[in-house]
């Protein structure tokens, strides 16, 4: 386990773009570094060369690898990873594939992702299941008393965002898991915000499912993303969509589906992006999951109090633990103009306008926030840049 503080001057070295921007949008795609770009140059370039088959042949190893790269990341076994285009797909893989029934719970959590919530909608209505969301405690996350208090032979998921997209808030993923194993229920946790941003262990959360994005706190490429499944639910789970990949036919009226996680990949997939990702994972590793995340933590903690003291700007970030994205709006300024005004000081940061996180901002009266996330190449002195903005 990696204990050392991260080398910003060599993260720096290894993300060239610091040296003209200042990237505080590390929430929605943060900058690959050099070892990836490289990788995906690399094997883009093999592609064209030597063809799109015979590249996946020649990097069969290194294709195969990510799986093991992604289990090392989450404590678990190569045969419980799939490689899906991004965290959403990953999610849906899991969530379509199970059988509700009608009068069946999912509880879910108030700042929950909004495709999520849509998908939980579209099942009610499918299959006349209920949805309900789990309150929030006195600090803003999931109120872990009032979810023990929910639970009875109704509920078949409790679905939970890790991070949800819009504020600093993490959810206490151990605590729900715990709750989840001792009613032996199944656990999907979204860790898109999560994965790259601080260890994630998923023998310690105690979740049955997980979804992963490539191109945020990972600092891999756009259109990559994981879904991890355990293995003693595997073969309860029946994939959505099943190809030859996922399955083999065997006769006219047979087909037998794989045994291992990849039962919920497609057969075709975005190689380069597979390959890159595999490299970002083992980048995260070398610095080690737990200095990233102390080194996120300190530098968002600044970034919120320096913020805090600007007059015209309310910080809005909820939970009793809180993460590298930090959100806020400006009591004159119109969220857009923000983002406008910034990126003509090359600062990029992104707009959380509700819709990601429907119902926590409905409850809390929020409409548009500015969503500034730091990674660990991020630095105090672009911290002080930022705030003296406003
Ligand atoms: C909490 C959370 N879940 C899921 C997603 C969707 O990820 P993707 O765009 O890779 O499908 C996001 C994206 O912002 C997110 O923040």
């Amino acid at each position: 386990m990696h204990t050392d503080p991260v080398d910003v001057n060599q993260a720096r070295k290894d993300t060239p773009a610091c040296e003209k921007i200042i990237h505080f949008n590390n929430a929605g795609a943060s900058l690959m570094p050099l070892p990836v770009t490289q990788a995906l140059h690399h094997y883009l370039e093999t592609e064209a060369r030597i063809g799109g088959y015979e590249t996946a042949d020649l990097h069969a190893d290194s294709l195969n690898s990510l799986y093991s790269s992604a289990a090392r990341l989450l404590n678990c076994q190569p045969e419980e990873i799939a490689f899906v285009e991004n965290a959403t797909r990953a999610w849906d893989m899991a969530f379509y594939a199970f059988n509700f029934k009608p009068g069946d719970k999912i509880l879910t959590a108030i700042a929950e992702y909004g495709s999520n919530v849509i998908a939980y909608l579209q099942q009610a209505k499918r299959f006349g299941i209920e949805v309900v969301f789990i309150p929030d405690d006195e600090y803003g996350q999931v109120d872990t008393d009032a979810l023990s208090k929910m639970i009875d032979s109704k509920v078949k998921l409790i679905s939970i965002s890790h991070i949800p997209t819009g504020g600093g808030l993490v959810n206490p993923a151990i605590e729900i898991g715990r709750i989840a194993r001792q009613n032996n229920i199944p656990f999907l946790l979204d860790a898109c915000q999560s994965a790259g941003q601080i260890p994630l262990d998923v023998e310690s959360i105690g979740c049955d499912l997980l979804s992963i994005t490539g191109r945020k706190y990972l600092r891999g490429p756009r259109g990559t993303g994981l879904l991890y499944i355990r293995n003693n639910i595997l073969n309860q789970l029946d994939p959505p969509f099943l190809d030859q990949h996922a399955a083999e036919l065997i006769s006219p009226i047979e087909y037998k589906v794989r045994e291992d996680a990849r039962k919920f990949e497609n057969w075709e997939q975005f190689f380069a992006g597979k390959y890159a990702l595999g490299v970002a994972i083992d980048y995260a590793l070398s610095w080690g999951l737990g200095p990233i995340q102390q080194r996120i933590y300190d530098l968002a903690d600044k970034l919120r109090n320096q913020l805090s003291n600007c007059k015209d700007i309310t910080v809005t970030d909820t939970g009793k633990e809180k993460c590298g994205i930090v959100t806020f709006y400006s009591r004159s300024l119109g969220a857009n103009s923000i983002k406008k005004m910034l990126s003509q000081k090359n600062i990029n940061v992104s707009i959380s306008d509700g819709s990601g996180t429907l119902v926590s901002f409905q409850q809390r009266g929020l409409n548009e926030l500015v969503r500034a996330s730091v990674h660990y190449f991020n630095t105090e002195e672009e911290i002080e840049t930022f705030v003296g903005c406003f």
